[in-house]
Order: C-alpha cells, then structure tokens, then sequence
C-alpha cells in the first residue's frame, strides 16, 4: 500500500472475489425486494456503465478495465426501485460473441498476432468501442465511453444501444468530461496522435455532434489521462509521469497501456489552458505522482488549488490486471492531495486531504469549479473496496458506511431540492454482499453516512466504476449532475 501504513489495513474477512465474476445474464425486474424507506423526492433512474464478462469462447481478458461494457438501471420512483441490465452491443462484443474469441484490443488485451494487424488497428477503425468506463447525458442523449475514441449512444429507458454518438478530435481520450456550465454541453480532452502530438480539448454543444477544439498544448510523449480539472477560467492539464511513445503502440506487440512508461524523473506537471482564449500557463512542477480522478479544483486568492485522488506510483495499474484481482491480491490505494499552484511565485505545494478515498464524487452541479468543502469515495482497507467514505476537505475523513463481506462501488451523489447545505442528499453505491452472492443499491444519507434503504438485485453486478443519477423532477436533470469523477 503506497499511501496508507501497513498497519493501519486490517485483513480482509471476507471473501470479496465474487464480483470479478462475469454475468451472462440481462434481466428486468419491476420492483425489487426493498428494506427501508426511500426519500419521497428521490425520483429518477441510477444508470451505470461497467464490465461485465472478461471471457470469449475460451479467452480470458487480462485486465479489469478490459471486460464488455454492459449497462445497468436502477429506476426509482413513487418508493419503489426496479432494475434492468443489457449488454451495451457494441462491434468488440458482438464480434467476440460470433467469433468466440477477443477480436478487438482493449486496455490490456490485444488479440493482434502480426505486426501488420498491430499497425493495421492502430490506424483503422478496429479501435475497441467497449465503452465501460463512464457514462454522461448530453443534452437528451445518453452518452457512454471509454478511453478509446469511441463514444456510444443508448436509450437511457431501454439501455438499447443506439450507436457512435460523435467523433472525438483525437485518439486517445477520457471517459470523465466535465459539465460547460454556460452551454450545457460538455468538455473532454484527446490526445492527436501524429507527427506532432499534441493535448486537444474539445467542447460539444448539448444537441450537437461537432466537436470544437478549445484549446491544445503540443507534447512530445503523451501523459496517461484518465480524467482532467476545471476551475471557472481554467483547464487543468496534469500530465502524471507514465507516458507514451504513441508510435510504440502499434509497434510494440503489446497491449494499449503496457507501452506506457513510468518516468518519475519527469515529476508531475500542470498546464493551465484558458477556457476562452486556449492560452498556455505553465507547466508548473511538482514532485511525481499518479492518479486516475481529479476531485475538484477552483481558483483562489492568485492560486490554482487541484484536488485528486493520488498514488506514489503508477503500481495500481499492474494491480488491477484480473488474475491478482480474482485471486484476492489487494490493491493499492489513493489519498486525496490537494495541489496548490501559485501563480505568482510559479511554486506547487501539496498536503494530504485524507487517506484511502478513490472513485470520488463531489456535490457536482453546486461546487464544480468552485470552493468546496465535501467528496465521497470508496475506500479499500482490507485491500479491496470495502467502506464508503466521506471527506471534509477541512477535516479529513468525517464519516463512512460499511457492513461485512460487502464491497461498496462508486458513491454518487444525488443533491436535496432547494437543499441549504452542500452535503444535504444521499449517495447511491451499487454494493456486492459476498454473504448473498447478489448486489444491491445502497441509499446512505450523504450528511450523516447513515443507510436510508437498499433494494437487492436478483444477481451479482460485476464490479464497475462510474454512473449517472438521472432525475425525473427536472427538464434537464443530467445538466447539473453530468460528470463523472
Ligand atoms: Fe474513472
């Protein structure tokens, strides 16, 4: 464990292995069996994205990040909650199903046997479509995505997959696009990969499919980027040290992210981008770091601050391949560190917020950008998520939920109407309960970390990373709420 003391993990009681299983099945379920009581105002649909079945024919895919995006909905109305899971029919998976074998590369899967196949899907459309990361809802449009730049459309009622929903300026992308506040429509980031490399930030309008790049900063070996900041004025470009020669992958013979370096000597840098202008501040320096998820980051008193969710090194990578996971090998686990760049002096400083919190999710529409004072995550004391945790950002750790032999996903938060405070709501976490063998939606009270209901599904849901709460009591209720972590 790189950030937390040995000493302060406790060894794992139960066995939680079981959500690394794949699910074959899609089923609808009009209510589930439900214990406790529902807030009357919490009206909407839980939609969450993530693999589900890491096998074709007699295949296994290597990495957690790699397996067939499957979709799941969790509806929520009059006190009641039903449940839908499909398969999100995307070419990968349907070529898999026909061929039974892995046709197209994924994270850390790639089928190719030959050199010329290798450059022949780097430069093709055979990029995966696998869309399992994370998904968003753009203006009336169910979005989901992965890191390759292929963003599916679904009807968020059916989980029907509609198809490519647009083209990303770039090759390699993120699935945590944040919320343009002004437009309604969406920022995300690519990197171009070509005889000059270069970072792209893109925006699309809520009823478009054109994207236009904003801003862009020219690199010579791309950075690993999994998700990016934002403040009122700025774009925030961390680049943590493991990079890529982008010519290597094709060329290699292995897989998307194991041609990425771990370079420490490179430390962590952060550029600036104008949001208006696309001029460059930066980059600013500090001491190496990895991290998948920002938190959050504002502007304050002639400073940059950039919360995220960071690790000592780039080891979570290599920890989260699927054989060690199935095998109950724990994981390394982040801290949240805030960053605080001066932009007089040019100086970066950075102090831990608290220990063990990944997957965090903020009060979105309210704070996004902005001063803050709250996140929730998932934290993994045993070496597997096993507590939902909530952050004072003035306090460190404040709270957290956890039962035995369950394992706890992403948090999201779901804010109270017309609430004063910005932790007034509750947070909805797709839990696996290894005593069942099935998952079920937990509702916490986001203030006080206490259960409200949970509502089991008839199944176990693979563990996943990212959704969106949809809620039915606004025109555009995904506008406030539409980033990810
Ligand atoms: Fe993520």
């Amino acid at each position: 464990m790189s950030q937390v003391a040995e000493s302060a993990r406790r060894p794992s009681t139960a066995d939680l292995t079981g959500g690394f299983e794949s699910l074959d099945h899609e089923t609808h379920v009009d209510s589930l069996p439900l214990e406790g009581k529902l807030p009357d105002w919490l009206q909407g649909s839980l939609v969450r994205t993530g693999p589900a079945k890491w096998e074709a024919g007699e295949q296994t895919m290597r990495h957690w990040f790699d397996g067939f995006a499957m979709l799941h909905r969790f509806g929520i109305a009059n006190g009641e909650v039903s449940y839908a899971n499909r398969f999100l029919q995307t070419k990968a998976y349907r070529a898999a199903e026909e061929k039974g074998e892995i046709v197209y590369s994924e994270f850390a899967t790639d089928p190719c046997r030959s050199l010329f196949a290798r450059v022949f899907s780097m430069f093709s459309p055979k990029l995966t479509d696998n869309a399992n990361v994370n998904l968003v809802k753009l203006g009336e449009r169910y979005i989901t995505m992965t890191e390759t730049p292929i963003p599916v459309e679904f009807d968020g009622e059916t989980l029907e997959t509609v198809g490519v929903a647009y083209k990303p300026p770039g090759m390699l992308t993120t699935a945590h696009p944040h919320l343009d506040r002004a437009s309604g429509g969406m920022l995300n980031y690519a990197a171009k990969i070509g005889p000059r490399n270069r970072y792209r930030f893109f925006q699309i309008p809520p009823d478009g499919n054109e994207p236009r790049v904003v801003a862009e900063a020219p690199v010579k070996e791309p950075a690993y980027m999994h998700s990016f900041g934002l403040t009122e004025r700025w774009l925030v470009l961390a680049e943590f040290p493991l990079v890529v020669n982008p010519i290597s992958i094709p060329l290699s013979g292995r897989p998307y992210i194991e041609n990425y370096r771990w370079k420490p000597e490179l430390g962590t840098r952060i550029t600036l981008l104008d949001r208006d202008t696309g001029e460059a501040l930066g980059p600013f320096e500090t001491d190496p770091f990895f991290c998948f998820h920002h938190v959050n980051a504002y502007e304050e008193n002639g400073s940059v601050i950039v919360d995220a969710c960071t690790y000592r090194d780039a080891q979570i990578v290599e920890d989260l391949y699927l054989d060690r996971l199935r095998d109950g090998k724990p994981a390394d686990w982040a801290e949240m560190r805030r960053f605080r760049i001066d932009l007089g002096s040019r100086k970066v400083t950075s102090e831990q917020i608290a220990e063990g919190i990944e997957l965090p999710r903020i009060n979105y529409g309210r704070v996004n950008e902005r001063p803050y004072r709250y996140a929730w995550g998932v934290d993994a004391q045993s070496g597997w998520l096993d507590r939902i945790v909530k952050v004072d950002t003035h306090q460190g750790e404040t709270g957290s939920w956890s039962e035995d032999g369950c394992s706890p996903g992403e948090p999201v938060f779901v804010a109270a109407p017309d609430s004063e405070a910005e932790d007034s709501g509750v947070l909805l976490s797709v839990v696996f309960d290894s005593h069942s063998g099935n998952s079920f939606m937990l509702v916490l009270d986001a203030a006080e970390m206490t259960e409200l209901a949970r509502a089991e599904a008839p199944h176990h849901i693979p563990y996943g990373f990212h959704g969106q709460f949809v809620s039915d009591r606004q025109a555009a209720p995904l506008r406030s709420e539409a980033r990810s972590a």
